[in-house]
């Protein structure tokens, strides 16, 4: 608008009759008159000047391998952007809570205005992103998947994230809308993902007949172990009472030797006395 009232006046404010003049501020106050009518607090609270300080912490970034977790939506899973801001909105804080800095550092600075006006979304008499209802929340819990990722790829899905609400807020659009459909899909997928029962116990089946095998195995080697035991005890045991008893047989074999020699020799004598 001011672009087109200097336009129009050609030259600078010099160069302007005063009717110009006036025209010009007419025209620039009937703009800003007509752009706080339309727009409310809900359609102002993001600025393009938090995303560009999203960019600016994007880019200070130090580039490493270490990764953030946390908790989110997967936003391929949600082809609704209606749906995925109005579930993923009351999480953001898994995200902010990491962004993390020194303490009245520029980075801490800017983060601070960023999570403030996180919080000032929620802080307008309506609702500027209705709440989901229980049903929508409890289905939309299948939606949301544990994320790791390096800090300057956190950044960059909360800028995309504001920068995607920045554009709803602006088109004003319905968040009552109910997301139960939408929602569902994310638990049906995981359904996909996870294989139905019975086909789950197939697949378990074979970890189940190696614990039988395994089990099997050790039960046999046991019972090998205690068999061998066993023949070893018994082979000892079997040596021993042999060698008692050939101890007694010896004894025995003596005692009963003795007497028998002492008839062979009465038997001889008898004999020569005969003869
Ligand atoms: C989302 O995808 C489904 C098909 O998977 C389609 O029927 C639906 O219209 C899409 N919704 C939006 C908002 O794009
Ligand atoms: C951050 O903000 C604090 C207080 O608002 C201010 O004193 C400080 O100078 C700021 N730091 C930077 C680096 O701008």
């Amino acid at each position: 608008m001011p672009r087109l009232g200097t336009h129009a006046c050609g030259g600078g404010p010099q160069a302007c009759p005063v009717s110009c003049v006036l025209l010009t501020f007419l025209l620039l106050a009937t703009c800003s008159i007509h752009e706080t009518e339309q727009k409310g607090y809900c359609e102002n609270i993001i600025t393009k000047k938090h995303l560009d300080k999203l960019q600016e912490l994007i880019d200070s970034q130090m580039l490493t391998s270490c990764h953030l977790s946390f908790e989110f939506i997967d936003e391929t899973q949600l082809n609704d952007s209606i749906c995925f801001v109005k579930a993923a909105f009351p999480r953001l804080t898994n995200l902010l809570e990491k962004m993390k800095f020194k303490k009245n550092s520029e980075n801490f600075n800017k983060t601070k205005d960023v999570q403030n006006m996180y919080k000032k979304i929620d802080e307008n008499e309506g609702p500027c992103i209705d709440d989901q209802d229980d049903h929508e929340r409890e289905l939309s819990q299948a939606c949301f998947k544990e994320l790791s990722m390096p800090p300057e790829k956190m950044l960059q899905l909360v800028k995309d994230f504001f920068g995607s609400v920045m554009v709803l807020l602006d088109a004003n659009v319905d968040f009552k809308r109910d997301c139960s459909a939408t929602y569902q899909k994310c638990s049906d997928s995981l359904k996909k993902e996870m294989p139905p029962p019975d086909q789950r116990r197939k697949e378990a089946q074979p970890k189940q007949s190696l614990r039988e095998l395994m089990t099997y195995v050790l039960v046999t080697i046991l019972a090998i172990l205690l068999a061998v035991g066993g023949l070893l005890f018994y082979k000892h045991r079997s040596q021993t009472l042999e060698r008692r008893l050939q101890r007694r047989g010896n004894d025995l074999e003596e005692q009963e030797a003795r007497p028998l020699h002492g008839v062979e020799e009465h038997l001889e004598l008898r004999l020569q006395g005969e003869l």
